[in-house]
């Protein structure tokens, strides 16, 4: 199954990705991290993402397209996959289309904007195997430590306030046309972030399996 996850930075795209990924036994691709990875390695293309990235712009369509083909053509993703923050522009939805990808579904995770800047405010992120928690909700065991890999939990650069603003702001005016462009298509079910993690990864699941 090829699924999207749709939603606002910090709607808990990838806390929801890893849920299904974990599920259905599928890869989640994450454009994000793959992104930041290249970043931390210093490759050509993190230096041309990571000044885009800091902002809480996108980085430009025709470097993070070029990322994705050359990911989802990779063996592992013959049985299907979940893109978690890919498409994000209509031109990038317009490029998978161009690939030949079938998309079975996509899944809007919807969470109000003050919720959203709350979430990342608190978010925490392994700086080694990137597992995310949040100082309130879902704190480590040990204070700035990840539980998985004993790696120290950071703050995100563009989980800073006023980036956050500038990546919502983003967001609604380059990614939520995306909403209506599925939706046209057949393809949209919405749901709504709860508070408790578990309970999202519930309807989203019942969504995946509809
Ligand atoms: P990316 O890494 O994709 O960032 P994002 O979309 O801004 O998403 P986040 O990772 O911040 O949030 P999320 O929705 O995954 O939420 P999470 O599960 O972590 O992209 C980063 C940058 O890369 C972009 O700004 C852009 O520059 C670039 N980029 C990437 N893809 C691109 C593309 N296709 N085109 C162009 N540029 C691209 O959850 C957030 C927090 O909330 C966590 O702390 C979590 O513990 C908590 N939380 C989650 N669920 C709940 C819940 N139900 N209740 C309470 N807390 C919760």
């Amino acid at each position: 199954m090829n699924l999207i996850l749709l939603g606002a930075p910090g709607a808990g795209k990838g806390t929801q990705a890893e849920v299904i990924s974990n599920t259905l036994n599928i890869p989640q691709i994450s454009t994000g991290n793959i992104l930041r990875a290249a970043v931390k390695n210093g490759t050509e293309c993190g230096l041309k993402a990571k000044s885009f990235m800091d902002a809480g712009a996108l980085v430009p369509d025709e470097v993070v397209i070029g990322i994705l083909k050359d990911r989802i053509a990779e063996d592992d993703c013959k049985n299907g996959f979940i893109l978690d923050g890919f498409p994000r522009t209509v031109p990038q939805a317009e490029a998978l289309e161009d690939m030949g990808v079938q998309i079975d579904k996509v899944i809007e995770i919807s969470v109000p904007d003050e919720d959203i800047k709350a979430r990342l405010g608190g978010r925490r992120v392994c700086e080694s195997c990137g597992a995310t928690y949040h100082i309130e909700f879902n704190p480590p065991k040990v204070e700035g430590k990840c539980d998985k890999c004993g790696g120290n939990a950071v703050q995100r650069k563009d989980d800073a306030p006023e980036t956050v603003i500038d990546r919502l702001k983003t967001y609604h005016e380059a990614t939520a046309p995306l909403v209506d462009f599925y939706k046209g298509k057949g393809k949209l079910t919405t749901v709504y972030g709860q508070s408790e993690v578990s309970e999202t990864s519930k309807l989203v699941l019942e969504a995946v399996n509809a």
